[in-house]
């Protein structure tokens, strides 16, 4: 199982790299790596495995996160309403996006960083995502609010990106034009 050493933090390179497509269908060992990252997070989410394992709760992960460069990324968490996203995507792409903007009213947080970072991050309320699930299925995902802000978070690992670089440097907690607060 994956624990936090095998994560890779601020300063390693492949957190500022872009991440290749993964070629369709990916060997076991592409699925094997995506189908870990995403126990990881369920394991992060569980209080005994968390504390027994000294893991930080995540709710996405990115495979650059590993120092793997690779279009793989892990989701695992509920909306507001209970809603369950739980996926492993292979190549997931953003193919539209709203125009209206949200942001995460207590900021955003990383696996990859260790320390609190203070500001807003200006997201896309609304987002369609395309990608490959575990299964090798295509999937199409509209996905709103709390949503679309984690999987747009984990999609910029792959492009080199980190939360942080989305803050106003000026003025962090400048609130991003016509966004609303998630939270
Ligand atoms: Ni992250």
């Amino acid at each position: 199982m994956l624990t936090m050493k095998d994560i890779v933090r601020e300063g390693h390179p492949a957190l500022r790299e872009v991440a290749v497509e993964v070629s369709m269908p990916p060997t076991d060992e592409e699925k094997k790596t995506l189908q870990e990252m995403l126990e990881f997070l369920q394991n992060s989410q569980d209080e005994k495995v968390c504390a027994k394992y000294a893991l930080r709760p995540g709710v996405g992960l990115a495979a650059p996160q590993l120092g793997i460069k690779k279009r793989m990324i892990a989701v695992h968490f509920e909306d507001d309403k209970g809603k369950l996203y739980s996926y492993g995507l292979f190549n997931p792409k953003i193919v539209s996006h709203s125009v209206e903007q949200a942001y995460l009213r207590e900021g955003e947080g990383c696996l990859s960083v260790d320390r609190a970072v203070e500001g807003f991050v200006p997201r896309h309320a609304r987002i369609t995502l395309k990608a490959i699930d575990l299964d090798g299925n295509p999937v199409k995902l509209r996905l709103r609010d709390y949503a679309a802000i984690v999987l747009q978070h984990e999609v910029d690992h792959l492009n080199g990106i980190m939360f942080y670089d989305h803050i106003n440097k000026e003025n962090p907690y400048k609130i991003p034009e016509d966004a609303k607060p998630i939270h």
